[in-house]
């Protein structure tokens, strides 16, 4: 047989280790790979090449994707992906494994529906996809932005004053909800749960009587701006506040143990899926177990939000 491989969508540490995995169980299976390169866009475009055991070495650690990403709108188009379908068959592959996060599985979805043998992994540091507990790159992503606030915590101690640290999820809270309870947050805003800027300020004037002198407040990108929270804080109390964006530093670098363990585990799964001819569904983790969801299910559904988790933060640093 021979399988495809492709990264789409935002990269996510984990991704590099899960095409490892995915090259040398399949020709340890004795199958051929090929990468396809940017992700979708690759694939209408005939972009790729075959890999081989050397081309994946000295991946495993690495952030970033070595075949490259690519975000490709046009992908939505039925002839657009009718165009992907010829390059499949000029390749000649039998299946394609898809790493992405929920827009590369819709593509994967529709894809499946239209007959391709599909095999979805998730990836993304949102940790935003149903069927799984963990996305690729979560881990690291939780990781980079605790080690981030540990650094700014120095001089929010050092100065006394109020940091606001605004992490990446536009459409979800996942990562800033458990990034607040690892960094020990005293506020954690998300998309899901709105604050009221008059009460935050309250909240931080008692605490701050109670003898407390600095403060995180962790702010989801999709929910609001640290700028337009620190002015609003600055304006309410009498805190010296300070904010920082976090940005792509938290999607990048070695990506963490987790991470390259769950590339493995989904890579090898994915492949043992093609084998069995099991199409059209995503491989995950669930309660520690793997787990194979149809890829109709995961787009319909919605993750989960650990909102007890930012309950239990903004109660922990009180
Ligand atoms: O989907 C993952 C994500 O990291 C979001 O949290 C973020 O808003 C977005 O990607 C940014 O994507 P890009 O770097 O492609 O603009």
């Amino acid at each position: 047989m021979r399988y495809g491989v492709l990264t789409s969508g935002g990269d996510a540490p984990g991704m590099n280790a899960a095409i490892r995995s995915v090259v040398r169980s399949g020709l340890a299976k004795g199958h051929e790979v090929f990468g396809v390169e940017r992700g979708y866009e690759g694939l209408v475009k005939g972009w790729g090449h075959m890999l081989d055991r050397s081309s994946v070495a000295d991946i495993l650690m690495a952030g970033g994707t070595m075949l490259h990403t690519a975000r490709f709108p046009g992908f939505r188009d039925e002839a657009v992906r009718r165009q992907a379908m010829e390059q499949i068959g000029a390749w000649h592959l039998d299946g394609l494994i898809v790493i992405g996060g929920n827009g590369s599985l819709a593509g994967a979805g529709a894809l499946s529906a239209a007959g391709i043998p599909v095999v979805g992994i998730p990836a993304s540091i949102d940790n935003d996809i149903a069927g799984t507990d963990w996305s690729l790159g979560f881990d690291t992503a939780v990781n980079n932005v605790v080690q981030s606030v540990d650094k700014i915590r120095d001089t929010a101690s050092a100065h006394e004053r109020v940091f606001v640290v605004e992490v990446m999820g536009n459409r979800t809270g996942i990562l800033a909800a458990v990034a607040g309870l690892a960094a020990g947050a005293e506020a954690v805003i998300i998309p899901e749960r709105p604050v009221d800027l008059n009460e935050l300020a309250d909240r931080l004037t008692e605490t701050q009587r109670r003898g407390k002198k600095h403060s995180f407040i962790i702010v989801a990108e999709g929910a609001d701006h640290a700028d337009r929270v620190a002015r609003g804080i600055q304006e309410r109390t009498q805190f010296d506040v300070r904010w920082v964006v976090l940005g792509h530093t938290q999607r990048g670098g070695p990506a963490s143990a987790t991470d390259r363990i769950l590339g493995a585990l989904y890579g090898n799964k994915a492949v043992d899926a093609l084998d069995a001819g099991q199409y059209g569904v995503m491989i995950g983790q669930v309660q520690g177990n793997l787990t194979l969801t149809p890829l109709a299910t995961v787009l319909a559904e919605s993750p989960r939000v650990p909102m007890d988790w930012v309950d239990l933060a903004e109660l922990l640093a009180r």
